[in-house]
């Protein structure tokens, strides 16, 4: 992540609008408002006044016994009712719009773990940003790692449980090219409030050439090391530290060039072809005493990600 997340803020209660899911929250929470503010104005204004034209002036005063007034009652009864009738219906047509993606959306799996989001794309790029056209429709499938996380895009109006052992949806359309803070809006732990990442709008064209190049911008193409602890850090660091430390599988810490015992007794060393064999075929040669749990990465990785894990890995040496 680059610089904290910003979120453009254009006037006194709602970040800018951004998305086409936006224009109708904002309706019904403007609506609503104004409600609320004029029954105020009315409510404490008659208080006040009935108040001060009331107010008892001498000891035997007394008001007309008043038991009811048909007319007064109907009116208060039938115009509250409109107004949450009325309030009801925008309420469920924007709920009903935002729950339903469009058939042609294009989808992204989410992840959310404490503390951090990760995004996969349909050809299983995986990202920590998230990156989206303008003016087309993106639906999230979204799950969780370990608690209840929400996912939260305050500039397009959209928030969801993001919760362990099921998948949950979203979807939106951005409105204008612009980067945006995505949030963590359920209390997960001590990290939450560092829970943030970013949503990156392009156009049409600059997103297909990003999407092609693994959201590596592609006038300055990250070196390989980047690209490869980019790949390490979304992929690789839940079994494979780079301190020494054992997990599931053999830290990275001076991996290079080392020699690795197998498990039918025969050895390896650790070089580009071992790395790429690791990676596209990790059952071929299992280091002897590590359980056979990785999966393949063919077909998710590109080569160049492999050449990057490569150069990554090279720099592991200390
Ligand atoms: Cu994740 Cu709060």
């Amino acid at each position: 992540m680059s610089n904290a997340p910003h979120i453009d803020v254009d006037s006194f209660w709602l970040p800018h609008a951004s998305s086409t899911l936006a224009e109708g929250t904002d309706q019904a929470f403007y609506f609503i408002y104004y409600v609320c503010v004029g029954f105020f104005v009315l409510v404490v204004g008659a208080m006040v006044y009935f108040a001060m034209k009331y107010k008892r002036k001498s000891d035997d005063e007394r008001t007309n016994p008043i038991d009811h007034n048909f007319r007064l009652e109907v009116v208060w009864s039938a115009v509250p009712a409109a107004l949450l009738v009325y309030m009801f219906i925008i309420g469920i047509r924007g709920y009903a719009n935002a729950s339903v993606a469009p058939n042609d959306a294009m989808q992204v799996k989410v992840t959310g773990q404490m503390y951090n989001w990760s995004f996969e794309y349909p050809d299983g790029t995986v990202t920590q940003e998230l990156y989206v056209p303008m003016g087309k429709p993106v639906k999230l499938l979204m799950s969780s790692k370990d608690v209840i996380h929400s996912f939260f895009v305050p500039e397009f109006r959209v928030k969801q449980d993001v919760v362990p052992g099921m998948f949950s949806t979203l979807w939106f359309t951005a409105t204008r090219e612009m980067d945006t803070a995505v949030e963590c809006a359920e209390y997960c732990g001590d990290g939450h409030s560092k829970m943030l990442t970013e949503v990156h709008v392009f156009s049409p064209q600059k997103f297909d050439d990003f999407y092609a190049n693994g959201f590596e911008d592609p006038a300055h193409p990250n070196p390989p090391e980047v690209r490869g602890q980019k790949k390490y850090e979304a992929l690789c660091v839940s079994c494979h530290t780079t301190d020494g430390t054992r997990l599931v599988g053999p830290s990275f810490a001076n991996v290079w060039g080392r020699s690795e015992k197998l498990e039918d007794g025969s050895s390896v060393v650790v070089d580009e072809n071992y790395v790429r064999q690791s990676i596209l075929e990790p059952q071929a040669k299992i280091v002897a005493t590590y359980p056979h749990s990785m999966p393949s990465f063919a077909g998710q990785l590109k080569d160049k990600d492999i050449d990057g894990i490569i150069a990554f890995l090279k720099a592991q040496k200390k």
